[in-house]
């Protein structure tokens, strides 16, 4: 591991059966960077992503964020070390406010589960009080402030994504991981994302993205993984990608 790194990929694997989804992965990821993995439909992307967060165990290999081994830790302690992920598909909470919803993502990942979550327990009101003052701020960031009384499920698809992103922000990540964060959204709309994006790295969190539009990737990145078969085949800035060799074959017909 690099003494810089704030998350480290160490020769990572995973295999459904006789496919290896993810083979002996590494790169480490700068503090304050935005990274992010790339690949062709099945490359392993999102298998890497499970395995960072949680959901999925790896066949070998560590992960390593700021000095700590996050093998074997569940995701919601992943989470509480500062490890904050938005899904493809938003979860909402329907019949709650938008501000609830980002609370309870927030006691989500603090607590050990769903009916701590929902009974809020064990919480004094001055800490309620300040935790609701935290996600209103961060509703405000992602421009929903607005929005946080109604019902979550009165959202638009782009402003479920904004939702999303609030919930992960809400727990105050190091790390941010954002899977396919702007699929289904309008161009103006992905402008805005990719400003909080920028501006969410500006306050000092590290961004690890996956993102089908290459465009996106190669204005917002300050690096790029590139995955094909469950192995990375290239790393580097984007300049640097786009002239790659492996890579320009791998995306061979289409427009990197
Ligand atoms: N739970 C699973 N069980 C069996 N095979 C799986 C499972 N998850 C993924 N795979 C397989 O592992 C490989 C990698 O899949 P993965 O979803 O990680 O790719 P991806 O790069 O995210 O692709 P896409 O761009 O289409 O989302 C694929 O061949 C996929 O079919
Ligand atoms: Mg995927």
């Amino acid at each position: 591991m690099a003494g810089d790194a704030v998350l480290s990929i160490e020769s990572i694997s995973k295999s459904f059966g006789g496919l290896r989804a993810v083979s002996e992965v590494s790169f480490d990821v700068r503090p304050g960077a935005i990274k992010a993995v790339i690949g062709p439909n099945g490359a392993g992307k999102s298998t890497l992503f499970n395995l960072i967060t949680g959901l999925e165990s790896p066949l070998s290999g560590r992960i390593v964020m700021d000095g700590c081994i996050l093998n074997g830790l569940k995701p919601n302690r992943r989470a509480a070390l500062g490890m904050g992920r938005t899904f493809q598909t938003p979860q909402v909470f329907e019949g709650m406010s938008v501000l609830d919803n980002v609370l309870v993502g927030r006691h989500l990942h603090a607590t050990s589960g769903w009916l701590d979550a929902l009974a809020y327990t064990g919480r004094s009101r001055r800490e309620e009080a300040a935790m609701r003052e935290h996600c209103l701020e961060v509703l405000e960031k992602v421009g929903l402030a607005d929005r946080a009384h109604e019902d979550a499920a009165d959202l638009a698809c782009g402003q479920l994504k904004l939702l999303e992103m609030a919930r992960a922000l809400a727990l105050d990540p190091k790390v941010v991981l954002l899977d396919e964060f702007t699929a289904g959204l309008t161009h103006q709309e992905t402008g805005h994302m990719m400003d909080i994006v920028r501006g969410v790295r500006d306050e000092g969190v590290t961004v690890l993205l996956v993102e089908h539009d290459m465009h996106l990737v190669m204005n917002l990145s300050d690096e790029i993984v590139v995955m094909n078969f469950g192995q990375k085949i290239a790393e580097g800035p984007p300049e640097e990608i786009q002239r790659d060799e492996r890579v320009i074959e791998v995306y061979l017909g289409t427009e990197i």
